[in-house]
């Protein structure tokens, strides 16, 4: 089984949401020989530095868009987590240009980075916005996904770096996410939904955290690791944390999908289950293999397969959904 203790961690945007709790996790349960913090701001990488207070962690400022700088940051690593991006939907509808340069630009760096020093395991966070994208976050998060899981190709018989991509939906009260939004409007009565039918998938903090980190002992390159996650409408949220409030529907923002989707039937066709997850892989996986018996209890996806939040079979009740709730104030 692929351990991470003893080994040297680099995460990109390893200050965001993400990064801060997959650093806690780390420390807490990986035993790591050091963890490598790369990102732009010094003022969020002292913070976490001063909440850490661990001498495992080396803050490094550097860009995804700068090559050089990832280059020296990633010598000696052993795996690269990739975090950072432009994830903001109507940020990167009005500066276009700016998430291509770091969300495809930086993953390319990324991964030339890796290639260059020989770094075994990479794997990028991907997100739901990506499968059939229809605003600029998502088209340049699939356009990353395509380059880590083809640049598997471009190790050759030298090198040992494998790419792998794990995707999921909405971060529980992540940064910019609806929860944070509906807390601001509780006090006044009146809470802004865009569309009454609207569905989103759900995953936790500590779960994504966790999810990339089993899917980074499996992987072998190659992979979209997809975590199976419950849906909840947006409406049902509303009334959960709101009881009473009313609802005033704004109607659906620019790039913005009534119903979310993480695997299409495209993908879909090359798509396996496993209990916990699905593993998509490549259509055209030229100079590598994927083993299958080495994920296990892995079983082919039968017929014409996708998954989307309104088809999905497992959705929140209002029980649970205040039950997550409480696990999101526990971690906040
Ligand atoms: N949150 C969600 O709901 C969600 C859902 C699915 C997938 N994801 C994916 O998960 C990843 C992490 O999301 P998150 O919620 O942790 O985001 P976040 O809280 O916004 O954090 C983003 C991180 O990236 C860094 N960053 C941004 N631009 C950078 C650049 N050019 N060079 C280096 N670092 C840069 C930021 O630090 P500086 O600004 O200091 O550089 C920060 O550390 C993203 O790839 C996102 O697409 C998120």
């Amino acid at each position: 089984m692929y351990s991470l203790k003893r080994k040297v961690i680099l995460i990109t945007g390893g200050t965001g949401s993400f990064g801060r709790a997959c650093v806690k996790t780390l420390l807490e349960k990986h035993n790591p020989k050091a963890i490598r913090i790369y990102s732009r701001d010094e003022l969020k990488q002292w913070e976490m530095s001063r909440k850490f207070n661990s001498d495992k962690l080396r803050f490094l400022i550097g860009d995804v868009r700068d090559y050089e700088r990832l280059r020296r940051a990633t010598e000696g690593v052993d795996v690269i987590i990739h975090a950072a991006a432009l994830k903001q939907v109507p940020a990167a509808e009005y500066n276009p240009m700016e998430a291509v340069k770091t969300n495809i630009g930086g993953a390319m760096n990324v991964i030339n980075a890796a290639l260059d020093n020989n770094v075994p395991r990479v794997i990028a966070l991907s997100t739901d916005k990506a499968a059939a994208p229809v605003n600029t976050y998502g088209a340049t998060k699939l356009v990353a996904d395509r380059l880590f899981i083809q640049s598997n190709a471009y190790r050759g018989p030298k090198r040992d770096t494998r790419f792998s991509v794990v995707r999921y939906g909405n971060v529980l009260a992540s940064r910019g996410s609806v929860i944070p939004l509906f807390r601001a409007q509780q006090a006044s009565g009146e809470l802004t939904v865009t569309h009454p039918e609207m569905t989103r998938f759900w995953i936790s903090l500590p779960q994504s955290v966790d999810f990339v980190l089993t899917s980074l002992a499996i992987m072998q390159g190659g992979e979209m690791f997809v975590p199976k996650i419950p849906s909840m409408k947006i409406m049902d949220l509303a009334k959960v944390m709101a009881p009473g409030a009313t609802c005033r529907i704004v109607g659906i923002r620019p790039g913005e999908k009534i119903h979310e989707c993480l695997i299409t039937k495209e993908e879909g066709r090359h798509a396996y289950e496993m209990k916990d997850r699905y593993v998509v892989l490549s259509a055209s996986p030229i100079g590598w293999d994927n083993d299958l018996r080495k994920y296990k209890g892995v079983k082919k996806m039968k017929g014409e397969f996708e998954y989307h939040s309104h088809t999905n079979k497992h959705f929140l009740d209002h029980h649970s959904m205040r039950r997550l709730l409480k696990e999101v104030e526990k971690h906040a």
